[in-house]
């Protein structure tokens, strides 16, 4: 038997007199253990029969309580090769008054970056798309759809649109939408974030690997050049564990005040 599997029932032996529901007992058992470090990020749980059999009760309230604990996020499941508790997210905080880039952002942080392909590509615009970036009908849009991973966790699924006159070959745009950019004097130097909650739910979830329901947030940036054209429209879905976004706020001055 396992050390983690020895702190869980150390912890449910001293949660037995509560008398409280099996399931709720042991969820709390394996609760505890984690938050009090006895076993951590990526150590596995022992399996469901070890633990019935050990802590005397049915496969079935294992089955509930290693759930519970799964859609709340502090277990994870991996097909094939068990439960797991779940990795802690480092949150990333990120001001609100500079324009700069996801590999920007990660790489001053000393993380990683990389980025899973969703989608590139020429397309016909959608009416969004067309009324954001001033594209008439038979004008493209070029769709970039990145998951984009930082240290090996996924953190955002954005998807940016540009114009094909902008961005003639999505497919060549390398690691970072805005040194492409830069290269051909197009990179944006000011934009309009809005940030709004989200739940996520079914692909989104699964790209970012948590359980779906839980709370994220949508982020939407329009960014422009120095003469005032948007240059890009982007839509992305950010983990709300992974995020702090931090704006500095001033008293304005006589005159300003509902300015944007
Ligand atoms: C941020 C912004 C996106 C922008 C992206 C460019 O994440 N939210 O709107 O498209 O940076 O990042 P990169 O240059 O790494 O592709």
């Amino acid at each position: 038997m396992s050390e983690a599997a020895d702190q869980i029932f150390a912890m449910l032996k001293q949660s037995a007199q509560s008398g409280a529901p099996l399931y709720l007992q042991l969820r709390k058992s394996i609760e505890d253990a984690v938050n009090r470090g006895l076993i951590g990020p990526g150590d596995a749980l022992p399996s469901e029969r070890d633990i019935a059999s050990k802590a005397d009760i049915s496969r079935v309230t294992v089955r509930k309580a290693v759930q519970d604990l799964v859609k709340g996020g502090i277990l994870v499941q991996r097909h094939g090769s068990g439960t797991f508790v779940a990795p802690r997210m480092e949150r990333v905080e990120q001001s609100l008054s500079r324009l700069t880039s996801f590999t920007e952002d990660m790489a001053r942080r000393g993380m990683a970056v990389r980025s899973a392909w969703l989608d590139r590509g020429l397309y016909a615009p959608s009416p969004d798309e067309m009324m954001v970036l001033g594209l008439s009908s038979n004008e493209l849009v070029a769709r970039v759809a990145r998951l984009r991973i930082a240290n090996d966790t996924p953190l955002a699924i954005e998807r940016a649109a540009l114009s094909a006159s902008v961005l003639p070959d999505p497919a060549g745009i390398g690691s970072s939408l805005y040194a492409a950019l830069e290269t051909t004097g197009l990179r944006p130097v000011r934009a309009v974030q809005r940030i709004s909650a989200a739940n996520l739910g079914g692909d989104d979830a699964r790209l970012l690997e948590v359980p779906s329901g839980i709370a994220g947030l949508h982020i939407e940036r329009i960014s422009y050049l120095a003469s005032g054209k948007v240059i890009e429209f982007t839509r992305s879905i950010y983990r709300g564990d992974a995020y702090d976004f931090v704006a500095e706020l001033r008293l304005s001055g006589p005159g300003e005040e509902g300015r944007p």
